[in-house]
């Protein structure tokens, strides 16, 4: 049984950023949600086994992987943020950025368009890959299409509208300038670390 993740500062550390009511309305509530669905799934697929009965694999199978994967990404989100006290990457990592982009600018500039332009419901990603050694920005759909097999998820940033929608309305980019002032660059240095 997967158990939601404690947010690791209080529901109004991040505001003006990002508000107390967003953040309580997506952690406690669609987030919540995530997890208790995958725990369903997953108790539903061991029925499956237990019975032999795999006529509704295909569905469980996508419910594991669409709900499974909206827990992952929730949880690096709410991680890699906190409240706006200045913190940026580390010589490892920024050295990192600057290979792979070139400056932590044209990185910067990259992440925010391509957030900008996530078709519907999706997220932002900068993700380390294995296999070619080396930092890639991906979008993805829902939270599960479009990635790239073996990606360590470094920084993410959550575009489905319920994220952004109850302050920000349609102003997708006034949301993601917002989110650069709390992003915990600490944890993201961690996890490059970790890679
Ligand atoms: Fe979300």
């Amino acid at each position: 049984m997967l158990k939601m993740i404690e947010l690791p500062y209080p529901l109004n550390a991040l505001e003006p950023y990002y508000s107390m009511q967003t953040l309580e309305l997506h952690y406690q509530i669609l987030y919540k949600g995530y997890v208790d669905n995958t725990n369903k799934t997953e108790e539903e697929l061991k029925k499956a086994r237990e019975k032999n009965d795999f006529s509704n694999i295909k569905c469980l199978e996508k419910n594991l992987s669409f709900f499974g994967s909206g827990v992952i990404l929730h949880e690096l989100f709410f991680e890699n943020m906190g409240p706006a006290i200045p913190t940026e990457p580390n010589v490892e990592l920024m050295q990192q950025i600057i290979k792979d982009f070139g400056s932590y600018t044209a990185f910067k500039n990259q992440f925010t368009e391509a957030s900008k332009v996530v078709e519907a419901s999706g997220w932002c990603i900068l993700a380390w890959i294995p296999k070619w050694n080396k930092l890639e920005i991906l979008q993805c759909e829902k939270h599960q299409n479009l990635t790239l097999w073996g990606c360590k998820p470094l920084l993410v940033l959550d575009m489905w509208e319920h994220s952004y929608y109850l302050q920000y309305q349609t102003k997708r980019p006034d949301y993601i300038s917002a989110f650069w002032n709390i992003v915990n660059w600490n944890v993201v240095n961690n996890r490059f670390a970790k890679i």
